[in-house]
């Protein structure tokens, strides 16, 4: 009995050390946590069980059967953090660079199907140099095997993918399938073919970094929804994206405590500029809306022109999608079409109610939107808007011209609140380019054209450039004043709680992708 406790001992401590304490500290070297150290990290204290701890691969190919490390190569297990239970595997680059093997895979597997059975979040520490080579087509089913079960699990429990190492070839496929990735700078990079491929098929010279690094998959591509200075804050990043989701769709994000204060803000009195083509910073009327501190802004540096976000109003969970003036004046274009119609998508999978804040001229115009298929990307947000059941508050805050009026949440594609600050201005578009058009006659045959213009141009204003015809017509449910604003979020959200609509009876709807 007792040397059998020994060698449960033995095998314990060896797995501990990963693949060696020279392994590690070559880990180290690269400013990289192991992933031991990463769980340890992301879960409360002592919180941590480790599933398969004894396994090891099966392959006796190329002196293989001579290399065995416990755990090949991935650390999985279950454990809670602040206090809610998840489950969560480590790539562990120590044990043959991390690679997938089809043990190793089936680890993974096997708490991807209990994290679905018991409807909790899955949280994967990436770090690996892809498929176990030696191993060939038995890794390449286990990658499938997982992908299968990323998109089964899409939508009914949060999945979170930190990309901490390399992380390559079609392994990419399954971060991509998750609901967020966050990659660490300068330690880790995602791409389908690497440099020397690249080279190869393209003649471009390009390093791993340039090709798939966190600055060029967080402004270029996209693919990374979050970027960390390091693992420390990698995980730190992880622990704060859960906080503002439930643990599976059923459920709804767990609010913190708030007590009622003194609600109105009078600094969201002078953000609107007095000139209507001025831009301000959106992120100004986030802040003095939310919760203090509680802004948490996804896909930060892609896309700026839209702005996407985690908050908290009186302590309870919203997502916010929201024109940004301060770039392309706040136009839609393709990057940002694609961008806040994925957010809005993760926000309704979990049941996270949703802001919009609108100021948008229009869609972006010309060739190179027209050609990237502005149309069927425009339709991606007009799509995840109308299809969202999540309760969805608009704020109207300066502009909604033309098409983008239809598709930023407003009252016609299902929102359930419209409100407008005074300042708003709901038109087919502005008051100058109106009067060019329909006064066009009348402007050119005046004594005076710039001054028929400027009078044609007011008399538009008058009538459009307010909220009070859209409210007339019930578009707009109350024109409220900026101080006010976050109180009547508050009583909105609220009295939206217990809002219940189900879509038409369907297999899946079609979105144009
Ligand atoms: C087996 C691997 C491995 C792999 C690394 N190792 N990648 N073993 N299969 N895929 C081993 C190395 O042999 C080495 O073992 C140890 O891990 C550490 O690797 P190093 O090369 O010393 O580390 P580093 O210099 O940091 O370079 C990391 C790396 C490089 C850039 C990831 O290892 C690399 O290029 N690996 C191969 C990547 C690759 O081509 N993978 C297949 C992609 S295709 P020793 O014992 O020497 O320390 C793919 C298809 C997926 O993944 C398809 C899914 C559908």
């Amino acid at each position: 009995m007792q040397d059998k406790k020994d060698l449960l001992n033995e095998k314990i401590a060896l797995a501990k050390l990963g693949g060696g304490a020279k392994r590690i500290e070559k880990q180290h070297a690269k400013g990289k946590l192991t992933a031991r150290e990463r769980i340890h990290l992301l879960m409360d204290d002592g919180s941590f069980d480790e599933i398969g701890v004894l396994v090891t691969h099966r392959t006796k190919d190329f002196g293989m059967e001579d290399q065995i490390f416990y755990g090949d190569g991935v650390v999985t297990g279950h454990g809670t953090i602040d206090g809610r239970p998840v489950y969560v595997f480590a790539q562990d680059f120590t044990v043959f660079g991390g690679s997938l093997s089809e043990t190793h895979a089936e680890k993974i597997c096997k708490i991807m199907d209990l994290a679905m059975k018991t409807g909790l979040p899955l949280i994967g520490l990436n770090d690996s140099g892809g498929a176990r080579i030696q191993e060939g087509v038995r890794s390449l089913g286990g990658y499938a095997d997982i992908f299968y079960r990323n998109v089964m699990a899409s939508g009914v429990i949060p999945q979170i993918s930190a990309i901490m190492g390399p992380c390559a070839g079609g392994a990419v496929y399954s971060p991509a399938m998750t609901d967020f990735t966050i990659m660490v700078e300068n330690s880790s990079y995602m791409f389908v073919t690497g440099p020397n491929v690249v080279k190869t098929v393209t003649n471009e010279e390009v390093t791993s970094e340039e090709l798939g690094g966190a600055s060029a998959h967080s402004t270029k591509s996209g693919v990374t929804h979050l970027t960390a200075r390091n693992d420390l804050d990698c995980i730190l990043q992880v622990k704060k994206l859960l906080s503002y989701l439930p643990q599976n769709c059923e459920e709804k994000p767990k609010s913190l405590p708030y007590e009622t204060k003194e609600e109105y803000r009078d600094e969201l009195e002078n953000i609107i500029p007095d000139v209507a083509t001025k831009p301000y910073d959106i992120k100004q009327v986030i802040t003095g809306i939310a919760d203090e501190d509680s802004f948490y802004e996804i896909h930060k540096d892609y896309a700026e022109n839209i702005v996407v976000g985690f908050a908290r109003l009186a302590g309870k969970s919203i997502g916010i999608v929201a024109n940004q003036p301060m770039s392309l004046a706040g136009c839609l274009d393709v990057n940002s079409s694609k961008k806040a119609a994925r957010f809005t998508r993760t926000c309704d999978c979990f049941n996270v109610p949703l802001l919009v804040l609108v100021d948008v001229p229009g869609f972006l115009p010309g060739t190179d939107q027209e050609w990237n298929a502005i149309i069927t990307n425009g339709a991606k947000l007009l799509y995840a808007l109308s299809e969202a059941t999540v309760p969805r508050i608009s704020l109207i805050t300066r502009k909604a011209y033309g098409g983008a009026y239809d598709v930023m949440n407003s009252k016609h594609i299902g929102a359930d609140i419209n409100f407008a600050w005074p300042s708003a201005e709901i038109a087919v578009m502005g008051a100058k380019g109106a009067s060019e058009i329909i006064f066009r006659k009348e402007i050119s045959a005046a004594e005076d054209p710039a001054a028929k213009l400027l009078e044609k141009e007011q008399e538009y204003a008058k009538l459009f450039a307010n909220p009070y015809s859209a409210a007339q017509r019930g578009f707009i449910d109350e024109v409220i004043m900026p101080r006010d604003t976050r109180r009547k979020l508050i009583r909105a959200y609220a009295l939206l709680e217990n809002k219940a609509v189900s879509l038409p009876k369907k297999k899946h709807g079609n979105i144009p992708l």
